[in-house]
């Protein structure tokens, strides 16, 4: 597979403006899109009072669900159209702060130690596998130890699966899908234990309880 020259290759194109659309009708590659989104939140174990980061935000839906939580919520995305939507939706809402960032799973805008958990859906499959554990040990730096984090998007437990699953054409077009066995070495490495529940044949979710900022780097 071919890498990409940046890591944010989102077709700016009509789709964006019926995503929410596309989401709520939850099927094909967002069957069960709802309850994955509840199901970060859980894992990430986010509440009232916590200040929570989600990447590859969008439309702001997975962010919305943390604010009526009770959290306060910084969400960052490069798509400035995606983010329009959210700032419409959010117009009110005070907890919720939407940022254009150019590469927010790798360059994350804030010190050490900021955020009680990260959640984050359907975007981590724009990053090259290269790059995933520069991403993870990115997001570690800015979790304050013992914080959450959650992921839910298109991702495989190996390899091998991902193949038999393009095979069958489950899968509309190739991408970074992340797998288990690629994304355990890599917290494994940071002290931190990943946890991964599919949902669907090509959806899962993946949580962890970071050990510590201090092994980010
Ligand atoms: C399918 S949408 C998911 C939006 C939202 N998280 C949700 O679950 O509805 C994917 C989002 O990832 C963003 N994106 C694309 N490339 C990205 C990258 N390299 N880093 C972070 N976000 C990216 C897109 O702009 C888009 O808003």
């Amino acid at each position: 597979m071919q890498e990409l020259e940046k890591t944010w290759n989102f077709d700016e194109n009509d789709w964006v403006d019926r995503y929410d659309k596309v989401v709520a009708d939850e099927t094909g590659m967002y069957e069960r899109y709802s309850e994955v989104l509840d199901t970060v939140l859980q894992r990430a174990r986010v509440g009232g009072g916590m200040r929570v980061l989600d990447i590859g935000t969008g439309t702001g839906n997975l962010a919305l669900r943390c604010v009526a939580k009770g959290a306060s919520v910084v969400g960052l995305d490069p798509s400035e159209r995606m983010l329009a939507g959210a700032r419409r939706k959010a117009e009110s809402i005070p907890d919720v702060d939407f940022q254009r960032v150019e590469d927010p799973f790798l360059n994350i805008p804030f010190p050490d130690a900021s955020f009680d958990a990260i959640v984050t859906t359907y975007a981590f499959h724009h990053i090259p596998h290269r790059l995933k554990p520069d991403s993870v040990r990115e997001m570690v730096r800015v979790l304050k130890p013992g914080a959450g984090w959650a992921l839910g998007d298109l991702a495989f437990e190996s390899q091998e699966a991902e193949r038999r699953a393009l095979q069958k054409g489950l899968l509309g077009e190739e991408e970074y899908f992340a797998r288990v066995e690629e994304l355990r070495p890599v917290f494994a490495n940071l002290d931190t234990e990943l946890y991964a529940e599919q949902f669907t044949p090509v959806t899962w979710v993946f949580w962890a309880t970071v050990a510590g900022a201090q092994n980010a780097h």
